[in-house]
């Protein structure tokens, strides 16, 4: 029998994957999507979504989300007025409606590619070889061919030598999105991204939380201003315990839970937990893709290597998202995904990763775009910096939540917008307006002769930019 034929084939269904077919199809071209069973749900059936669906972005904001409402309840009611009496959690209803709305999510994106005619091919992906410049891809017994192929594999946690996951007690992300009971004591390997959400959603809810972390520093990658606030709330106000420039030495899992044996300086440590999560990175996941039959580029990180438009170095051979360099955010993994089927189709495609933001889903959340004042500093850049205290905004204090502020970085001779940097309450939406700004260059100017709303956070942001020229006007 003849081997299906595709212009594209999609290895993964993550946010870069569906992304990437879903627009291949819009665009025209007959595209196939192979998802292994990685995700599939009890009864064998493949989950699409990848990793940001089934055990990241999407549950973790879920979980973040019923803990905040419960930390809430304990308390912020008090100082509106409202006394809420004996506010429990029920542990098992938080992770049912987390896994409700993972569910949801995965099964709306089989509906998109129904609707726009993508083929799912279910199964493990893995390239064979090329003939009559076509690609031959095995789909778990099965050849298919393609003109086209983007790999979108994604990544997997990174584990520690001697430290096994076994998803209960000691967990990677997977088994720390699905904890059956609030553990009386939390420890947590690795002060990044994951450590900081996941230990947050546990602590709000009673864990005795403790983080550690081999950097000497916190935070190392966002502004030194806003891991330097981060570090207050967290640990002064919020009781993580966060021990930086540790070295672990051993993990043991006993009866009575698990012993972490570390160094901090020159003295020896134990932390005893009942639950660990180990949150250490991620790595791309190459293995098991064929890359060797077809002599892919794979950096010494793992890493397929790819030019700006995510071309590897095998032809008409594309990789997006978490398996190439760069952020491993599923928003630039979508923003890839666009770009190569939009080249594929003969478009200029394009991804601007000066401008991708991060967010970090913490309570203040934290979020950032372009260079931090450091980078800046290193980079000999002379800038202006203004920076604006959400305790100065009417509507941060009408909702009772003054943390942090909103700094912005301009160029001193240009005035175009380098970096901005926001902690505090929603600043993952008021982030947006920045990465439009920087996208299209515009200056500290062009923002302070925006009118924003009032009274709405997003005033800050204005009041930053007018404090860049030291003319703020609420402050
Ligand atoms: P993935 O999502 O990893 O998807 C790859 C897919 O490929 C998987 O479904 C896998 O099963 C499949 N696959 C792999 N190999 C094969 C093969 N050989 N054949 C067939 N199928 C295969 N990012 C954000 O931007 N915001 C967040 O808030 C955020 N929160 C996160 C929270 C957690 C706890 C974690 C772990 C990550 C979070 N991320 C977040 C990161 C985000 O999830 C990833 O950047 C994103 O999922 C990467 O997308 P991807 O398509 O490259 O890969
Ligand atoms: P991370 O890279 O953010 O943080 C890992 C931390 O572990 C680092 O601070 C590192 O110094 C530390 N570490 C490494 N080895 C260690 C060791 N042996 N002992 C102690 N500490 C050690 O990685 P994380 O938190 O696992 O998340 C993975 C990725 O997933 C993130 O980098 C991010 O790309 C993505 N993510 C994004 C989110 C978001 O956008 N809000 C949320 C969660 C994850």
């Amino acid at each position: 029998m003849a081997n299906k034929q595709f212009d594209v084939v999609v290895i993964g269904a993550g946010p870069g994957g569906y992304i990437a077919a879903i627009r291949a199809a819009q665009l025209g071209l007959s595209t196939a999507c192979i998802e292994s069973e990685s995700y599939a749900d009890p009864k064998g059936e493949i989950r699409l979504g990848g990793t940001c669906l089934n055990v990241g972005c999407i549950p973790s904001k879920a979980l973040l989300r019923s803990s905040e409402l419960f930390e809430e309840a304990h308390h912020s009611f008090q100082m509106h007025g409202i006394s809420a009496d004996n506010v429990k959690i029920d542990v098992g209803t938080m992770v049912q409606r987390k896994d409700n709305i993972v569910t949801q999510l995965v099964g709306g994106i089989k509906m998109l590619f129904k609707k726009n005619k993508v083929t799912l091919l279910p199964g493990h992906g893995k390239f064979v070889g090329r003939e009559n410049d076509r690609w031959l891809v095995d789909v778990s017994g099965e050849t298919v061919e393609a003109n086209h192929v983007i790999v979108a594999t994604g990544s997997k946690a990174r584990h520690l030598s001697d430290i096994p996951v076994d998803n209960k007690i000691v967990c990677d992300n997977t088994g720390a999105l699905s904890f059956d009971s609030t553990p009386k004591r939390l420890g947590v390997i690795g002060a990044g991204v994951i450590g900081l959400e996941l230990g947050s959603v546990w602590k709000r809810l009673g864990s005795d939380v403790t983080i550690l972390e081999a950097m000497p520093d916190f935070l190392a990658a966002a502004d030194q201003a806003v891991a330097k606030e981060a570090w207050k709330v967290f640990t002064q106000k919020q009781g993580l315990k966060i021990n930086l420039g540790v070295k672990i030495n051993k993990v043991t899992v006993g009866k009575k839970g698990v012993k972490v044996e570390y160094d901090l300086g020159d003295e020896s440590k134990v932390l005893e937990c009942d639950r660990l999560i180990v949150s250490v990175g991620r790595i791309p996941n190459t293995q098991g893709l064929g890359g060797d039959n077809v002599g892919l580029t794979i950096n010494e990180r793992g890493f397929i290597t790819v030019d700006h438009n995510c071309r590897t170095n095998l032809p008409n051979v594309w990789a997006v998202g978490d398996v190439v360099p760069g952020p491993m955010l599923a928003h630039k993994g979508m923003e890839e995904g666009v770009m190569v089927a939009e080249c594929i189709a003969g478009q200029k495609g394009h991804v601007n990763i000066d401008t991708v933001p991060w967010v970090i889903y913490t309570h203040p959340e934290i979020a950032w775009v372009g260079k931090t004042e450091q980078q800046l500093k290193n980079e000999g850049v002379e800038y202006r910096a203004g920076q604006i205290p959400f305790a100065a905004n009417g509507r941060a204090l009408g909702q009772g939540d003054t943390t942090g502020f909103v700094k912005m970085l301009a160029d001193a001779k240009t005035d175009r917008i380098l970096g901005v940097h926001v902690i505090g309450n929603n600043a993952s939406e008021l982030i947006a307006e920045a990465v439009v700004a920087m996208e299209f260059n515009a200056s500290s100017e062009d923002i302070a002769r925006i009118c924003h709303a009032h009274p709405t956070l997003s005033e800050a942001m204005h009041e930053a930019s007018l404090a860049v020229d030291k003319r703020p006007l609420h402050f």
